[in-house]
């Protein structure tokens, strides 16, 4: 079976006034049709232009230098944006962003704005629309469904708002969903309810699920496979299984020694991730390794495996 979702050596550039910032540099996920696979790097690797270059909505001054992103068989970079709205987003790909109030509009009602999308997007009539969007409200508990979508976004709770938006990205029955960091902001309880709300919709649905998050705890309750992604570049993929048990590259141990479960004390990794418009030379991560050889400084690592089974880019193993 073809993957829901490949994305293969992604590059991506931004002109910025200080000069160009290489914020994407051979970034690779595979997302099995029917799995869900976690993001996963420090804030500023590049995880939401990963998701912005899948939606098609990159900033401006962005330009893609390399790579493809094969969906259901077609490569989407090549997508005008009229193709993407009427072939894609929404119809075919569900987006759950961050910041639940920024995709809102305050001043309509929620049932107004949720309605409009299906009605170019979602298959059948009005009634049938609203009748999945109750459904869908109800399967992620939030109360009142019917009359939820005579209500504003004001007047919602934030864990109910992410659960609305949640409702809406499924909405139009789509194949792939993509959500960024859906549940940072939301306290521990809500966060855990909402993940077992989505993974239960997620596998009924038969949906293949792309979840960036920074958090490690939220990838073993919700993730089958990993992508660890440092300065723009892969630097880990495989099973969620395989990696949590068995972590090859130095930053993936690093990252999970920071988690609250494993470390004794807060300990961060030291330095800071490279900016993208001064990467070092040699393995982006040797600057912060504590594993560091000579050798890391000169090339960059091409993709070895680890005895896990994932694939890895780091001296140790290529
Ligand atoms: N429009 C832009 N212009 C210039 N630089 C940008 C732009 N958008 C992102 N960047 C830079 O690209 C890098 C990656 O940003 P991105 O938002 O993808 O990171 P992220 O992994 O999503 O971080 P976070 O966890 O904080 O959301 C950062 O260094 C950021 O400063
Ligand atoms: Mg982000």
């Amino acid at each position: 079976m073809i993957p829901a979702l490949k994305v293969d050596g992604l590059k991506i550039s931004i002109r910025t006034d200080e000069g160009i910032a290489r914020v994407l540099d051979d970034v690779s996920v595979t997302l099995e049709s029917g799995r869900i696979v976690g993001v996963v790097g420090e804030s500023g690797c590049g995880k939401s232009t990963l998701i912005r270059a899948i939606m098609g909505i990159l900033p401006r001054g962005a330009s893609v230098d390399g790579g493809k992103i094969w969906f259901e068989g077609e490569n989407l970079l090549v997508f005008s944006e009229k193709e993407l709205n009427q072939r894609v987003r929404a119809s075919r790909i569900g987006f759950i962003p961050q910041d639940p109030l920024q995709a809102l509009n305050p001043v309509f009602k929620i049932g107004t704005q949720l309605l409009e999308a299906m009605r170019w997007h979602a298959p059948g009539s009005r009634r049938d629309h609203i009748a999945r969007l109750v459904m869908l409200l109800g399967r992620m508990q939030v109360p009142d469904p019917a009359g939820a979508l005579e209500r504003y976004p004001h007047q919602f709770s934030g864990g109910q708002r992410q659960r609305l938006l949640i409702a809406a990205a499924l909405a139009c029955a789509p194949g792939l969903v993509i959500a960024d960091e859906p549940t940072t902001a939301l306290d521990v309880t809500t966060q855990h309810q909402i993940l077992l709300l989505l993974r239960e919709l997620v596998a009924e649905f038969g949906i293949s699920l792309l979840f960036v998050t920074h958090d490690f705890g939220v990838v073993a309750e919700l993730c089958d496979d990993l992508c660890v992604i440092y300065a723009g570049q892969t630097v880990e993929a495989g099973t969620v299984q395989s990696i949590l048990e068995a972590p090859s590259h130095p930053y993936t141990r690093a990252l999970l020694a920071c988690h609250p479960d494993r470390a004794d004390s807060f300990v961060g990794i030291p330095g800071i991730v490279p900016s993208p418009l001064a990467r070092p030379a040699g393995c982006l991560f040797a600057p912060r390794c504590g594993d560091v050889r000579p050798l890391c400084r000169e090339a960059t690592p091409a993709q070895g495996r680890a005895r896990s089974g994932a694939a890895v880019r780091c001296v140790q193993y290529s």
